[in-house]
């Protein structure tokens, strides 16, 4: 049994509802789009072939590929039994070793390439030792792609719509697949990255939890292709039967922009002035640095007291706190005061803490992430002078509004964040406040609700708060000169330029 739920995760399979892929079909032939050859590419037990059909009975060649024999003849038997006397071809194949080029040229157009690919990311395979992945060599390529935006993680869907959208390249044709919306607005950007001719694109949002009991969020991309189309934009549709789109996104001055409209309104905030926000610190192990009070003493997260000096102990606050208006409640031990420092100073500085430290040795050397390597033992990183500013302005990373805390000085000692927040560190309430006013105006809300995908895990990122020039919006607001008041508290905390990313939710 459990095999079977194995097997089917590792091919995403979740057959389409057919009530679903009927109203696909419909939706497409309310485009206006009429296909002369159908191809489904891993078309399972045919929902889509049926309804596509049923709709476009006028269609000259229909063919369907599938890893699963089992479903093969599944479709094999869905499409004969309603349609006699139509032409449909359902093979079985490996989407990873099919020659799709020569089977893409054969297809007259238009070309309707619909389905709903697998559902699974390349990860989730690693851990069940699965081979359902691209070709090593192409898997690097892709990889190569991801690494320049700093993503390794990747669904396989993805892989396969990047290939859909090859296929139709400069041919006469619409895509039109069921996929994570995450996956969609990648692949729209590799289709635009490369130039690939689009005319026009589309996403429907729909709801997962509906039509697979999946909580994820899911949406239709119909893409349009034609020799000349060079669009860079995509419209949102709230759901299947929306008659207007409620927003566009789409590729602009190299960024991915969520809003169009409104990010054309306010680019001239982007520059390349001030800019100051940093990461929380990242620990990877809260048992050990993260402790709290009880009954006047410091406990650790495995439930030991916790006796150590108080200059290595500073008041924490996490994203969740800060989404709260909570005041500290927990302490982090902070064992450096800059990135490069090596812990083991606290041999002598606090030794009670490196004492602590090296109990704990083992809990610490298990931490995963590869950054703690090459670095000194019980290293933690995001953390700087910054770090422990006594003001900060913050935001909770993780959650889905635009909501910034002034945090102060806990009694005399600076308050540190966690890594599930950003913020821009202040050395004096005033220069807090003015922050916190420049950052709540509409100009800057607006421009980084321009940028904002909100279905992301991370929706908020320094990078993408960093695009925003504080000077830029200081001058637009008539705040110049009160900013450059504090200039010398940007120098301390090296709030300058934080280089050009390229932007990718
Ligand atoms: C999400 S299901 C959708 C099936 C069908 N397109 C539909 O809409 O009902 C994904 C399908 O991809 C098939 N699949 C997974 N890996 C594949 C591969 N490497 N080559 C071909 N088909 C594959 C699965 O067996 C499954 O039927």
């Amino acid at each position: 049994m459990r095999d079977q739920k194995q097997r089917k995760a590792e091919f995403g399979d979740f057959q389409t509802p057919i009530s679903l892929a009927r109203e696909v079909c419909s939706l497409i032939a309310r485009t206006g789009f009429c296909p002369a050859s159908i191809l489904e590419p891993t078309c399972g037990t045919g929902s889509f072939l049926k309804a596509s059909l049923e709709t476009f009975p006028e269609v000259s060649r229909v063919v369907g590929f599938e890893i699963n024999p089992q479903y093969v003849m599944q479709a094999q038997h869905a499409v004969a039994r309603t349609f006699p006397h139509t032409s449909v071809e359902v093979h079985q194949s490996d989407f990873f070793l099919t020659s799709w080029s020569e089977i893409v040229e054969a297809l007259p157009e238009p070309i309707l390439v619909i389905g709903n690919p697998p559902w699974v990311t390349n990860a989730a395979l690693s851990t069940w030792g699965s081979n359902n992945l691209p070709m090593k060599s192409n898997l690097d390529n892709l990889l190569g792609i991801d690494a320049l935006t700093g993503k390794s993680n990747f669904d396989i869907s993805e892989w396969m719509l990047r290939k859909n959208l090859e296929w139709l390249n400069a041919r006469n044709g619409l895509l039109a697949m069921l996929c994570k919306t995450t996956v969609a607005r990648k692949v729209l950007l590799y289709a635009w990255q490369n130039r690939l001719r689009i005319e026009s694109a589309s996403v429907y949002i729909l709801s997962a939890k509906e039509y697979f009991r999946a909580s994820v969020d899911a949406c239709l991309l119909l893409v349009q292709s034609n020799p000349t189309g060079n669009s860079k934009e995509c419209q949102v549709f709230r759901s299947l039967h929306a008659q207007r789109p409620d927003s566009v996104f789409g590729l602009q001055d190299g960024l991915l922009v969520a809003d169009v409209k409104s990010y054309l309104q306010w680019k001239d905030l982007t520059g390349t002035g001030f800019r100051g926000w940093r990461s929380g610190i990242k620990h990877d192990c809260s048992n050990v640095f993260e402790l709290r009070v009880e009954r006047g003493n410091l406990v650790n997260g495995i439930g030991e007291f916790v006796d150590i000096e108080k200059e290595v102990l500073f008041p924490l606050l996490k994203g969740s706190d800060l989404e709260a208006h909570k005041q500290p409640h927990r302490w982090m031990l902070v064992p450096q005061k800059n990135l490069n420092d090596d812990p083991s100073y606290l041999k002598d500085r606090a030794p009670k803490a490196w004492k602590y430290l090296t109990e704990h040795a083992e809990l610490l050397d298990q931490r995963k992430s590869s950054i703690y390597r090459k670095r000194p033992r019980f290293s933690v990183f995001g953390v700087g002078s910054y770090s422990f500013s006594p003001w900060k302005i913050a935001i909770a990373a993780l959650y889905k509004q635009l909501n910034f805390v002034k945090v102060s000085p806990f009694g005399e000692t600076p308050v540190v964040l966690d890594d599930t927040c950003y913020f821009l560190p202040c050395q004096f309430e005033e220069e807090c406040d003015l922050f916190y006013e420049l950052v709540n105006s509409e100009p800057a809300q607006q421009f980084w609700l321009s940028l904002i995908f909100w279905d992301t895990k991370r929706p908020i990122t320094a990078e993408l708060l960093n695009l925003l020039d504080l000077t830029a919006l200081a001058r637009l607001l008539g705040k110049e000169s009160e900013l450059l008041k504090f200039s010398h508290s940007a120098v301390a905390y090296g709030n300058t330029k934080a280089g050009d990313k390229q932007l990718v939710n």
